[in-house]
């Protein structure tokens, strides 16, 4: 993927005039998106509104259009005001920062751009051939540019014209993208807050204070400044050196964090309260819809005030009358402020029930795995993440008589705190024997791990490397890297023959608590004979805050706290399921074939 293409798939989301999000950072669902620069001043793009509205109303599925409204001297409130005035029938971004302008960089009011599935920019330039130049307009307009442009990007085609001469008020740069100045936490924080923190920083969420006004982000400016800066805020531990991007994903921009800092240095200015963007509205309830099935933690669990974080496993049976593939899990804390990622296991076994009988309290205490080898994984879920279906009927198996082994990860809080959480089930709405006949249904997983580990006392570099090659052709739906406490940065590449090698997944600073599940945006195609390499690194000084030991202890393979894991799921499907049944047994031999040698053992 060229620079160029990268440049426009935006780091960012817009808030809209009517309060709703618009999640720009992501296209999963691969639509096509157009931008009109609109104004409130400018008659030639007050004149255009009502052909917006005729576009509008004949979009093609598959494509967004958006008005934006960019220039400084505009207030919320006056753009809302407008709108509605004019009747406008599309939603219109309130580009309050430029953060869209500071990347489309328009030079005038109306100016339209057509970006296609990938972002590519495929048309910009004026609406139609309407006005031949300011104050005069033409008496037919035969060309209807971004019309055209439109149905051609709906289609995966590349449009007619791909640029023209926008007709309209000109843009200057001092407006439509000025360099960062006069910051305020009206018109620019209260957006980044809103969409990039409230999901946690909101009363009774996992966060220990709100950001929900200026009052409480004025408080937190400073340290606000520094977690951003350093990105542990939002909390997301890939880095950007991947071209392929995550569902979900949650990476300020640069000029996010600029306009973070700037409000900090020029003394957290409120700015015009006219500029407030409306109150966020957060789902409550199933996201997605009722869920095929509903099972609970049989028992409360109660999380005692302080303490170690908790790593408890609760069976619940399932009950389910035939096989299923299940599409989707939404996980739904009993308590949000205690719960902080859970991780959903299965077992066809019983050694799950044997492990629960075993201890007095519900479930059973363990920190690296479920304590078994399990049959499956659907998958997981961790504070702030919005629950998604796999596409297209993709699903996972689940086996009739299956019990679900829920690992939940606690933290203490300061206060007794009690948790009971229920998970919803999706399944896909088709016989399993029908699904498994068509192409790219089944989502499996295989693994690679390295369990040659000896990490000595005080080594702050210490580096494990592990390869395995793809029999098949496969595809990729998902990466979910694994290490302990002393894991400190992981990076997973993929060399497909007579291709240039790829980034799966980079994660430059490793943080236990905030490890996920990694779906891709676009599910990537690999042919057989990939050679897929992971390489992290482990630190075991005393430099490193999250070493359970004090002093630093010699670490091998396990499960405990006190051991390490290098280990990395891929959820895969693939064309033809006998493919990804084949990888599956061929990465189990491969598995097996690993060194297993007990260093632990060795003097
Ligand atoms: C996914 C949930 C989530 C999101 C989103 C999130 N935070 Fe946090 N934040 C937390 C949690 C949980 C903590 C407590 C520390 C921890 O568990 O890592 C925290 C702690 C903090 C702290 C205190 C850090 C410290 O060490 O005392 C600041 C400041 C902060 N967040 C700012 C932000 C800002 C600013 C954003 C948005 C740009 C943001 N957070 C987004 C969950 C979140």
């Amino acid at each position: 993927m060229s620079q160029d293409t990268y440049k426009h798939q935006f780091q960012f989301d817009a808030l809209a005039l009517d309060g709703s999000y618009y999640t720009l950072s992501q296209n999963d669902k691969q639509v096509s998106r157009a931008f009109i620069f609109l104004s409130t001043t400018c008659p030639i793009a007050k004149s255009y509104i009502p052909e917006l509205n005729r576009i509008t109303k004949g979009l093609p599925t598959g494509t967004e259009l958006f008005g934006i409204i960019s220039e400084t001297g505009t207030t919320r409130q006056e753009a809302v005001k407008h709108f509605a005035d004019y009747e406008a029938a599309f939603p219109i971004l309130f580009d309050a920062s430029h953060l869209l302008s500071s990347t489309l960089r328009p030079t005038h009011v109306p100016e339209a751009f057509v970006l296609d599935a990938a972002g590519e920019v495929v048309y910009r330039g004026a609406i139609d051939n309407g006005y031949e130049s300011i104050g005069r307009r033409r008496v037919n307009v035969e060309n209807h540019y971004l019309e055209e442009a439109i149905a051609a990007a709906a289609t995966g085609r590349k449009p007619l014209v791909s640029q023209t001469k926008p007709v309209g008020c000109v843009l200057s740069p001092e407006r439509s993208y000025p360099t960062i100045a006069a910051v305020t936490y009206a018109r620019d924080i209260a957006p980044i807050l809103q969409q990039r923190c409230q999901n946690c920083h909101r009363p009774d969420q996992v966060a220990p204070f709100a950001l929900t006004n200026y009052e409480e982000a004025k408080t937190h400016a400073e340290m606000i400044v520094e977690v951003t800066q350093r990105r542990i805020m939002p909390p997301w531990i890939p880095g950007p050196a991947t071209a392929h991007r995550f569902v979900g994903q949650r990476y300020l921009s640069d000029r996010e964090l600029d306009l973070l800092a700037n409000w900090v240095e020029e003394g957290c200015v409120l700015g015009d309260e006219a500029d407030l963007p409306p109150p966020p509205k957060f789902a409550e309830g199933w996201q997605l819809g009722p869920p095929d099935l509903i099972v609970r933690m049989p028992e409360p669990f109660t999380v005692p005030a302080s303490g170690p974080d908790l790593m408890q496993n609760f069976v619940i049976p399932v009950d389910i009358p035939e096989d299923k593939l299940v599409a989707a899990v939404e996980f739904h804390p009993g308590n949000k402020r205690v719960v902080h990622h859970a991780v959903l296991f299965l077992d066809d076994s019983g050694q799950a029930r044997k492990l629960d009988a075993a201890t007095p309290e519900p479930g059973y205490a363990n920190f690296g795995g479920p304590g078994f080898l399990p049959s499956g994984a659907l998958g997981g879920w961790s504070v702030g993440n919005t629950a998604r279906r796999l596409p297209n009927d993709m699903g996972r198996y689940l086996k009739k008589g299956s019990d679900l082994v829920v690992q939940v990860h606690y933290h203490p809080t300061g206060k007794v705190e009690v948790d009971q959480s229920e998970i919803g089930l999706y399944f896909v709405d088709k016989p399993v024997e029908e699904l498994l006949k068509e192409p790219a249904k089944l989502v499996g997983s295989i693994w690679m791990a390295n369990y040659e580990m000896d990490i000595p006392a005080g080594e702050a570099n210490y580096r494990r490397s592990t390869t395995y090659t793809l029999p098949k052709d496969v595809i990729m739906v998902g990466i979910v890297p694994h290490m302990h406490l002393l894991g400190k940065s992981m990076r997973v590449t993929a060399k497909q023959p007579r291709k240039p090698m790829e980034v799966l997944i980079d994660i430059p600073v490793w943080d236990y608590n905030w490890q996920d599940e990694y779906y891709y945006e676009q599910p990537i195609h690999l042919k057989a004979g990939t050679k897929i390499v992971i390489d992290a690194v482990f630190d075991n000084s005393a430099d490193n805050p999250s070493n359970p030991s004090s002093p630093p202890q010699r670490v091998t393979w396990g499960e405990e706290t006190t051991d390490e894991m290098l280990f990395c799921f891929f959820l895969l499907t693939s064309e033809k399921t006998e493919d990804l049944i084949y990888t599956i047994f061929d990465n189990l031999g491969h598995d097996m074939k690993q060194s297993r040698k007990d260093v632990s053992q060795t003097p």
